[in-house]
């Protein structure tokens, strides 16, 4: 059985290192500080989807495949995600409700959630997801049923505006936090549930302590 996501310590893991052996180590040495860990293609195409059944006996995994296609295939892609053992997977928005739709009705069917990609977090991120067009999928997001969004902790306003849409129901994660300039602490009190960090941490001689670092700067705001 997959561990399932819960707010303990307010912080993601984003593990985008490449290899099987780093990335248990890694995760193991940071599972006491971090409530998930989020994979992506860079971990899945250097070791394999077997990778996550393995991480998710540590935490809760949420596969970062910013899913993006007709239908039948997004229910495709997000079947083997939850029959690998994930507990949630990122989606985009901008293929439009019945893409999404079917996304968040495959994982209901795994008692799984679903996270929309409301905006991205680095420079050119806002270029296309323009402040109408973010608001417009975060919308889409909670008529959907999904469980949370993604927006980023590069622009903690937009964090702020984009909670206004979504209301309490829905999480947000945000990831930018470290390596991309966010802050733990700006994102959070702008209205996201948890910060995900990847190359601070993971990259970091000590990522235990790291991970550590971000808990202890947002606890007096979870
Ligand atoms: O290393 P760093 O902390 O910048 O990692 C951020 C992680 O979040 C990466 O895995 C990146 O792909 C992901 N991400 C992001 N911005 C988004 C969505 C996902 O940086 N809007």
């Amino acid at each position: 059985m997959s561990k399932s996501l819960a707010r303990k310590n307010g912080v993601i893991l984003a593990l985008d290192v490449t290899d099987e052996k780093t990335a248990l180590t890694v995760s193991r040495e940071v599972a006491e500080a971090v409530d998930a860990i989020k994979i992506g293609y860079p971990l899945v195409l250097g070791t394999g989807l077997s990778i996550a059944e393995k991480l998710s006996r540590i935490a809760p995994v949420i596969a970062d495949f910013k899913v993006a296609d007709i239908p039948n295939t997004d229910r495709l892609i997000c079947e083997h995600v939850f029959d690998a053992g994930c507990d949630a997977v990122i989606v985009q928005g901008f293929t439009g409700p019945d893409s999404l739709t079917e996304c968040v009705k495959t994982a209901n069917e795994y008692q799984k959630k679903v996270f929309v990609v409301a905006e991205m977090s680095h420079p050119g991120g806002d270029h296309f997801f323009t402040d109408s067009v973010s608001k417009e999928i975060a919308a889409m997001a909670k008529k959907s049923g999904a469980f949370g969004i993604v927006a980023p902790a590069t622009r903690p306003e937009r964090v702020k505006e984009l909670r206004g849409v979504i209301g309490s129901g829905l999480k947000i994660i945000s990831p930018g936090v470290g390596a991309q300039g966010g802050s733990a602490a700006d994102t959070i009190k702008a209205g996201a549930d948890w910060v995900i960090v990847g190359r601070s941490i993971y990259g970091s001689k000590n990522p235990r302590e790291e991970a550590e670092k971000v808990k202890r700067e947002i606890e007096k705001y979870i």
